[in-house]
């Protein structure tokens, strides 16, 4: 069986993208649309607005709608997101095609991030699956449902890097782990990107271009500060790999990279994204953007915002409307190049051509039944999501899974009964009328039909003091032979600027666990949040935790299929778990240092560990897997070689499961300073009781690799430690070597 083969680190001034998907056709197309338009009409196709927001000047009783639609009209605007619906969008490309000149279609947007009306896992729970494959399964489907809405333009993968809890928007991420990220991001670009086969298709946009998920302190939209090797290993292989599985579009971040904010950045939008990768498509900017320039103090009026960011190679502007408003002028006085705008037109045009909006602008309403079967399918596959995207974190005495028939279960916590919150942080299209709770999906696993009796209580608010529900869910638990308490966080405390600086549960709740614990029944807790959360005490009182963060409209049944053991957890974290918010950013791919911990003097903390509570990697099944010692076919490759190790695999347990065979690498001595660990890469199998397998990887040089003081990728000689197995922090190992 062979791994995953390993994804090579970037490499600057290397072949450009193997993607190119701007033919000579398009081109020519977009070239002969591009003859007939006024400057002000090119520079309306580089223009996008918000039609979500509608603010009504009160002097004047006019809405911002009605102004955008008086532009649309006009032919000033290429590209809307936020409508609502394929009515709506019909609507406005009607505009286009009765009012202007050029009557070239609006590429119409939005956040699809986990689901559109179907909403899936959020994204950092689909990455505990370590099953790019699956992603791309929900991104396509999401992009089935937005495009019958008219949407052809889905703003994601969201493929930031990131290290930090307390960062909102690490819910969004893939987690901390460039290959990872880098495995999805390539298979959720090409999920999302769908030709319906009726002429129409969808663009993706990997955001956030680049280091956005390194904001200090993890507060959002907060400086960000990298160096050039953290730029190139860390945070843009994920969108090397997106680019080169042809991405249509890109999203510049909000944040500086060298002190320069992205959206005005020559360095990563030329001279990375154009010139190293050959990318083809829209650079956009994040929203208001150009507009951030300013409050970021690098220009100083809407016109040097507008003129930077269309030097650095930004093609549309996102909402602030600098472009509209000066670009004509900056044109005309000589400081911005005509040749740059007809080269963004020209991008833009050629994704329109692409997509297929000028042969179809409009989309059919379909009929209700096709619908409601497109539906049941994506519902289907929303629970296969929810499931493989939970974590068993903790097990002792094996109290799960637990038993159906002639049991009584208490089931207690704010989460329980909630509809709302298992949506997520990106569900605008969701509806809580959609989603199976836990309360629902545990009485329909175990309620009615297999008899168990259960009893429920909230116990408490998400967020809140208030103990005035304490007493009940005592008494639902009194009347229990087990627990299950469902604990965690609102949808609305993870996301775009929703930051935290504590990690703990919010509110009353975990007085309520201490509370329900003491009473000595054994308690499962269930932690439903939109980020790691860092909970040690938890384990004092819970003899089972089951990670479940948001899981979309399947959550509850999902988290019963585990809780019952009608699904074995598979899930593994992609994402370190702190013990405390001190420890933060924790994350297995760390530097060494002069002084590792090791007590006073060293790298180490006086009052906590310097341990993460659960690994990067880890997750536990209902059965359990032994690794054999590693086997090599030889231990020594030349800088341009490869060689195969093997382990075997054996489910010593007596459940059938799913383990994720992991690979790390550490390069001992290197010219520049390396990871102690390093993912290179991993498979996820499946095992019956006593059955084992033997994993083979082969490990290629280019794994290897690094980024030397030049910068330049180069696989020096010496000796490297490899560890295969169950996540960061375990495995078998074996030393390698590169020679001369
Ligand atoms: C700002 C967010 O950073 C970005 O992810 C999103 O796509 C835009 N807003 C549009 O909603």
């Amino acid at each position: 069986m062979k791994m995953e083969q390993p994804v090579t680190t970037s490499a600057p001034a290397q072949a450009v993208s193997p993607r190119k998907w701007m033919t000579p056709d398009i081109v020519r197309q977009a070239e002969q649309l591009l003859s007939r338009m006024s400057l002000e009409d090119k520079v309306g196709q580089m223009t996008q607005y918000d039609w979500g927001f509608n603010p009504i000047n009160p002097e004047t009783g006019v809405s911002q709608r009605d102004l955008l639609l008086e532009e649309i009209r006009q032919g000033r605007v290429g590209s809307i997101f936020n409508l609502s619906g394929a009515e709506e969008a019909n609507e406005l490309q009607r505009a286009i095609q009765e009012h202007t000149s050029q009557q070239i279609p609006l590429l119409i947007g939005r956040d699809v991030i986990h689901g559109y009306k179907t909403v899936f896992p959020i994204p950092l729970a689909q990455a505990s699956a370590w099953n790019p494959d699956l992603a791309r399964r929900t991104a396509e489907a999401a992009s089935r449902e937005s495009l019958a809405d008219g949407v052809a333009w889905v703003f994601a993968p969201m493929i930031d890097v990131s290290r930090d809890p307390r960062w909102g928007r690490i819910a969004e991420s893939i987690g901390e782990d460039p290959l990872l990220t880098s495995q999805y991001a390539k298979a959720w670009v090409e999920g999302a990107q769908i030709d319906d086969g009726a002429g129409q298709a969808t663009a993706s946009c990997p955001k956030h271009f680049a280091g956005y998920g390194l904001a200090e302190a993890g507060r959002d939209y907060n400086t960000v500060d990298l160096s050039d090797h953290v730029l190139r290993e860390v945070i843009l292989p994920p969108f090397r790999e997106a680019v080169d599985a042809g991405a249509l579009s890109i999203m510049a971040s909000f944040n500086e990279v060298n002190g320069i904010p992205v959206c005005a950045n020559p360095y990563l939008l030329k001279t990375i994204l154009r010139d190293e990768w050959g990318f083809e498509g829209i650079v956009a900017s994040d929203y208001n953007a150009l507009q951030e320039l300013i409050v970021h103090g690098v220009a100083g009026s809407e016109e040097e915002a507008a003129e930077r960011s269309i030097l650095a190679g930004c093609d549309m502007d996102m909402h602030s409307g600098f472009y509209m408003r000066h670009l004509p002028k900056l044109v005309r006085e000589g400081r911005v190049p005509e040749r740059l705008i007809d080269e963004s037109v020209l991008r833009i045009l050629a994704v329109k051509i692409k997509l297929g909006l000028f042969e179809q602008p409009y989309v059919a309403i379909p009929p209700a039944e096709a619908a409601a079967e497109a539906r049941a399918t994506f519902t289907e596959l929303a629970r296969e999501a929810a499931r493989e995207s939970i974590v068993l974190l903790r097990n002792e005495g094996q109290v799960l899974p637990l038993r159906k028939e002639g049991v009584s279960i208490a089931v207690i916590g704010p989460l329980a009964d909630n509809s709302k919150d298992p949506l997520g942080c990106w569900a605008m299209d969701g509806n809580p009328a959609d989603v199976i709770s836990l309360l629902e999906g545990i009485r329909q696993a175990a309620g009615a039909e297999a008899g168990a009796a259960i009893h429920y209580a909230e116990g408490c608010a998400i967020d809140a003091d208030g103990e005035d529900g304490f007493e009940a869910a005592l008494e639902a638990a009194r009347q229990a032979d087990v627990v299950v308490l469902a604990l965690g966080e609102a949808l609305e405390m993870s996301g775009e600027s929703r930051s935290r600086t504590s990690l703990d549960l919010p509110g009353a709740q975990r007085k309520l666990v201490q509370a329900v614990a003491a009473l000595g029944k054994p308690v499962v807790a269930v932690v439903l949040s939109g980020r790691p959360l860092a909970l040690p005490w938890l384990q004092e009182h819970a003899a089972a935790i089951v990670q479940a963060w948001h899981l979309g409209v399947q959550s509850g049944h999902a988290i019963a299929d585990v809780l019952f053991g009608d699904y074995n957890p598979s899930g593994r974290l992609s994402v370190t778990f702190p013990h405390n918010v001190g420890q933060v950013p924790i994350y297995y791919y760390r530097k060494k240092t002069g002084r590792p911990p090791a007590g006073v003097y060293s790298s180490y903390y006086i009052d906590s560990t310097t341990e993460p509570l659960y690994p990067f990697g880890y997750g536990l099944s209902y059965t359990s897997f032994e690794y054999s010692s590693i086997t090599a076919d030889r231990t020594s490759m030349s800088a341009n070689g490869d060689l195969n190790l093997s382990v075997t695999v054996t489910n010593t347990g007596d459940h059938e499961g799913e383990e994720v065979v992991q690979c790390y690498i550490r390069d001992e001595v290197a010219s520049v300073t390396q990871p102690l660990k390093k993912l290179i890469g991993f498979r996820k199998i499946s095992l019956r009781p006593g059955e084992s397998a033997n994993v083979t990887l082969n490990v290629q040089s280019d794994s290897l690799a690094i980024l030397d003081q030049d910068m330049k990728l180069t696989t020096e000689p010496g000796d490297f430690t490899v560890w295969i197995g169950p996540n960061a922090s375990a495995g078998q190992t074996i030393t390698i070597k590169v020679v001369e």
